[in-house]
C-alpha cells in the first residue's frame, strides 16, 4: 500500500508502538457509525457512564489509589497540557485564568533531560514560556537526578521565580528510563509543586506486579497520563488521565454558556470540563471491548511476552562482540550500536545512522534511533500487537548482516 507505513506490522520496531487489535477495531467501527458527541452526559449518557466505569477499572489494574479520578482524552500531549495548566492555576490561585499573567511572578517546570518533547509544547502553550522549562540532568541510568532537581528548585525561589510543576517520566521515549518518584515526590511535597507524571508507554506495565515498584512513591502524584494507545492494543487515540483532585481540574476548564445548562449537572460527570476540547468522540468503548475481549490476564500475558522478547534480544545483541547495548533493558526498548573494531566516535555515528536508514530504505523492518552522550543510538522495540519471536529473530539477523556488509565495504 504505497505511502502508507505499517504500523500493525509485526516487523515495525520503530518509535513506540500504536497497537490495534480486532475488539479495538470493531469498537471503532460501531463508534463511527454511532458517531455520537460526547461531550456531556446527556449528549450521551452511556458513553459518560462507560468512561467512568472503564476509567475505574484501569485504575484498579495500574494500582492507583482509589482517590484518582479519570477521563480519557486524546493523547498524552493533550493531558499533559491539561497537568500544565491545572499545575498553573492551582499556584497562581486561578488568578491567570482571570486576570491573564501581567504582573506574575515567572513559573518554573522541571522535567529532565530525556522528558518527551510534549512537556515543552504545554509550556509554551500555556503561557509559562520555554526559558522557563528547567531540563535537570540525568544519572547513568538516563532517570532524573533528584539532587540536581532539588537544587535547582532552590536556586529558582531565591532568584525569584515560582515553581509550579515537576513532571516526572516512567518510561523515557529514548530508553525507557524510570524517573524515581518517591525521591522526585518527595521534594515536590516540600516545596508544595505539582508532581505530574508522563507513563506514556509503561503504564501498561503496570498491570504485572512484578513492575509495580515503578509506582513506588504514588502518593506524591497530583496527575498521571498513560496510552492505552501505545501498548494495550487500543487504536490511536485513547489516552487515560487520572488526577488526585478532580475539582481542581475542572475548576481550571469550566465553561457554562447557557446553550449547555442541564438538569443533570453537578450530579454527572460531564467530561467537557475534564479537559480541552468541548466535542468528545466515544473513545471508551474501544477500551471496554479490549479489556473484556482479553480480561487482565490475557492483556498481561501479551505484555509479559513482549518484554521478554526484549529481553531475549538484549542477551542476543550482548553475546556478539561487533554490537555494543547502550542501556541495561528496563522495559520493551533495546538501545545498541554496532561497533566493529578500530573505528573511532564519529565515525560510528555515520556508521550507525547509515546502518539505520538500509535497513528501513529495505522495506523488511522500521527502526528508529535516538542519541545518547553524541552516539547515534539504535532503538528496537519489540511491542507491537502481532510480533513474535520469530519475527525479532528474523529482525536482528537482518540487522547483523546489513551492518557487517556495510562495515566491509566501507
Ligand atoms: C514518554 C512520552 N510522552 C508523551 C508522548 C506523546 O504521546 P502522544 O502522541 O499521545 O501525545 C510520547 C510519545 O511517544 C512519549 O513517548
Amino acid at each position: 500500500m504505497p505511502g502508507i507505513t505499517h504500523w500493525q506490522s509485526p516487523n515495525f520496531f520503530a518509535y513506540f508502538p500504536a497497537n490495534s487489535s480486532p475488539p479495538s477495531v470493531l469498537a471503532e467501527m460501531i463508534t463511527s457509525t454511532l458517531a455520537a458527541q460526547c461531550m456531556i452526559w446527556e449528549t450521551s449518557p452511556a458513553a459518560a457512564e462507560l468512561e467512568q466505569k472503564v476509567m475505574e477499572w484501569l485504575r484498579g489494574m495500574i494500582g492507583l489509589p482509589q482517590y484518582f479520578e479519570g477521563v480519557i482524552q486524546d493523547t498524552a500531549s493533550t493531558a499533559t497540557l491539561a497537568a500544565i495548566l491545572t499545575a498553573r492555576e492551582k499556584v497562581t490561585e486561578f488568578r491567570i485564568n482571570n486576570s491573564g499573567s501581567a504582573g506574575e511572578r515567572n513559573l518554573r517546570v522541571y522535567c529532565s533531560e530525556q522528558t518527551h518533547s510534549s512537556v515543552e509544547k504545554a509550556v509554551k502553550i500555556a503561557g509559562i514560556g520555554k526559558k522557563n522549562l528547567v531540563k535537570i540532568s540525568v544519572r547513568n541510568d538516563y532517570s532524573i537526578n533528584p539532587q540536581a532537581l532539588e537544587r535547582a528548585v532552590k536556586e529558582d525561589i531565591n532568584n525569584g521565580y515560582v515553581p509550579c510543576c515537576v513532571v516526572a517520566t516512567l518510561g523515557t521515549t529514548g530508553t525507557t528510563a524510570i524517573d524515581p518518584l518517591p525521591a522526585v515526590g518527595e521534594i515536590c511535597d516540600r516545596f508544595g509543586i505539582w508532581l505530574h507524571v508522563d507513563a506514556a508507554l509503561a503504564g501498561t506495565a503496570l498491570i504485572l506486579p512484578e513492575y509495580r515498584w515503578m509506582l513506588e512513591g504514588k502518593e506524591y502524584i497530583d496527575s498521571f497520563v498513560f496510552n492505552p494507545h501505545k501498548w494495550m492494543f487500543t487504536n490511536f487515540d485513547c489516552t487515560a488521565y487520572f488526577v488526585r483532585d478532580a475539582e481542581m481540574l475542572i475548576k481550571t476548564f469550566e465553561i457554562l454558556p447557557e446553550y449547555l445548562k442541564t438538569r443533570t449537572r453537578g450530579k454527572v460527570n460531564d467530561y467537557r470540563d475534564w479537559g480541552i476540547p468541548l466535542g468528545r468522540r466515544f473513545r471508551a468503548l474501544k477500551l471496554w471491548c479490549v479489556i473484556r475481549m482479553y480480561g487482565v490476564n490475557g492483556l498481561q500475558e501479551k505484555v509479559r511476552y513482549h518484554l521478554s522478547l526484549a529481553a531475549k534480544l538484549s542477551e542476543a545483541i550482548s553475546a556478539e562482540p561487533d554490537f555494543e547495548l547502550m542501556v541495561p533493558v528496563k522495559l520493551n526498548t533495546v538501545c545498541f550500536r554496532f561497533r566493529p573494531e578500530g573505528v573511532n566516535d564519529e565515525e560510528l555515528n555515520s556508521l550507525n545512522e547509515k546502518l539505520n536508514h538500509l535497513l528501513n530504505d529495505s522495506g523488511k523492518i522500521y527502526l528508529t534511533h535516538t542519541k545518547l552522550d553524541g552516539n547515534y543510538i539504535l532503538r528496537m522495540v519489540t511491542a507491537q500487537t502481532n510480533v513474535t519471536m520469530e519475527h525479532v529473530e528474523k529482525a536482528w539477523e537482518l540487522i547483523k548482516s546489513t551492518a557487517r556488509s556495510l562495515s566491509t565495504s566501507a
